[in-house]
């Protein structure tokens, strides 16, 4: 059993608990557009629980009045798209965040790139795919051992290592993931320093200095800062990043059917014999009534092949293993978070033009098929030797297998019927067509 947690287990977890990103006010807020009452209702706790980052003279600090902090988190905001769009923050001065997380694309890369290429020179490739932005107001801070409050009232179960940003779940907050793109010398390649320049010189300096107070630009460190934070109120624009609009939604609400194809996908997806994937990305309402996030943002070994085009990868000896590193430090030499990777969300995934940690697929169809044919039918995914013998699990060094997640689909073997057939997996990639935001229902 690779998992800490068996299948049972996990298919008893629904929503999870939020992340403590920057403002209680926006963040932790699964309830969908119509939920102005909790966001209002939260809004006093945002200062209260101390969660708003430390600005040196921040406006946003102690002390406010539920009206002033909304009228903060506002400009924050405004601020905040802003420096998403724009160029100069970067050393190059060509890449924004934008430039990987498309808003058009559900906030993920434009083209089909495997992996997109940033730093000062703008050729260097990165090693992992651009994942969405949306939905992840209610991905839980990173931990190795979740206990669930909404798991059947028993908080005993432990569903192993959940949670945190990006694949490896190695950082909490917005405000600490935006550092990373913005250092990394693969990405935006920018120093503190650069960055606060970019800032003072940009259109928005005087609403930068409106939002976070006159001082601001005394110090490129609280520049720099505030920057993270305006970054990570933008990324909590309920209408903007988790608008609950896809037609799946209209359909749980009752404003719309499914045709007969997303139905049959639907009950495949779920159907714990056949592709069983609800386990991992949940389908159904969390029973407080928030809508499903299709993710229950276990981190989770599912031996995705080794993509031998990546620079990275023409080293025999370099392996992405996720949370036991090369990016993550903390849980290095730590054998049992070898290979795994945080369950994304499914929503918009149609939007996507790139699969996996690796962005080794590029359609749904590939990615399905491998789920269900990898242990049947290995040879279609790894590569065979001369002598014919399937190199399976090819970058996930052996003593890490124990890892892999063996809960079905992936618990057949070789010559075994695969969980869904050609037709069912055209079905199951019709319902992932209906988790794209922006369905307008029929008007009859
Ligand atoms: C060169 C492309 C590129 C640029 C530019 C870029 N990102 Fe990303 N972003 C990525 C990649 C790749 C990942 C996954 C990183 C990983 O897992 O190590 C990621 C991950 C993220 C995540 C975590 C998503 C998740 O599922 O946990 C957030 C949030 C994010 N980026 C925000 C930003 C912000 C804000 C900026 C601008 C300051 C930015 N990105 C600029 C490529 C980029
Ligand atoms: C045991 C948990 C688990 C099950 C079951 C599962 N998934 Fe996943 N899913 C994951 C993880 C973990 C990843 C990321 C793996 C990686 O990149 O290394 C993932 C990634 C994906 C992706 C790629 C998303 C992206 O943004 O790159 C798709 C699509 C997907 N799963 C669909 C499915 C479907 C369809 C099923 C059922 C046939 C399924 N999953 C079953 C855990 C699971």
């Amino acid at each position: 059993m690779g998992r800490l947690a068996g299948a049972t287990l996990r298919a008893g977890r629904r929503g999870a608990a939020c992340l403590p990103l920057v403002l209680a006010l926006v963040a932790c807020d699964a309830h969908g557009p119509d939920s102005g009452t909790t966001a209002a209702a939260s809004a006093s706790g945002a200062t209260a629980s101390g969660l708003l980052l430390p600005v040196a003279g921040s406006a946003a600090s102690g002390g406010q009045t539920r009206a002033e902090v909304y009228a903060s988190v506002r400009k924050m905001t405004l601020v905040g798209k802003q420096l998403f769009f724009d160029p100069s923050l970067s050393g190059s001065g060509k890449l924004s965040c934008a430039s990987c997380h498309s808003p058009e694309h559900a906030f993920t890369p434009p083209n089909s790139l495997q992996v997109q290429l940033g730093g000062g020179d703008m050729r260097q490739p990165g090693f992992r795919a651009v994942p969405t932005l949306k939905y992840l107001q209610s991905v839980p801070a990173f931990s190795e051992h979740f206990h669930d409050s909404e798991d059947e009232g028993d908080e005993s179960v432990d569903a192993g290592p959940t949670g945190g940003l990006t694949w490896d779940g190695r950082v909490d907050r917005g405000s600490d993931q935006a550092r990373i793109p913005l250092l990394s010398t693969f990405e935006m390649s920018s120093t503190p320093q650069k960055v606060a320049a970019a800032v003072k010189a940009s259109p928005y300096a005087a609403a930068f200095r409106d939002a976070f107070g006159a001082q601001i630009f005394d110090s490129d460190d609280a520049t720099f800062k505030a920057v993270l934070q305006a970054l990570e109120t933008f990324e909590q624009t309920p209408e903007t990043f988790y608008p609950y609009t896809s037609k799946y939604d209209a359909y749980l609400a009752g404003k719309t059917q499914l045709t007969a194809a997303e139905s049959r996908g639907l009950q495949l997806f779920n159907d714990e014999k056949k592709g069983n994937c609800a386990s991992c990305h949940l389908s159904e309402r969390a029973r407080d009534g928030s809508p499903p996030q299709f993710s229950d943002f276990g981190l989770i070994a599912i031996g995705v092949p080794r993509n031998r085009t990546l620079a990275v990868n023409r080293d025999p000896r370099f392996y992405d293993l996720g949370a036991c590193g090369p990016e993550r430090k903390d849980l290095q030499g730590r054998d049992e978070f070898c290979g795994i990777f945080r369950t994304p969300t499914l929503r918009n995934v149609a939007l996507k033009k790139r699969f996996f940690h690796n962005g080794l697929y590029s359609s749904l169809d590939e990615v399905v098929r491998f789920y269900v044919e990898r242990d049947t039918n290995p040879e279609k995914f790894y590569p065979v030797s001369k002598n014919g013998v399937v190199q399976k699990f090819d970058d996930l060094p052996k003593r890490y297998w124990s890892n892999l997640n063996t809960d079905p689909p992936f618990d057949r073997k070789r010559g075994d019927a695969p969980a869904l057939d050609e037709a069912e997996i055209k079905d199951v990639v019709a319902f992932l067509n209906t988790l794209t935001d922006g369905y307008r229902p029929p008007v009859r």
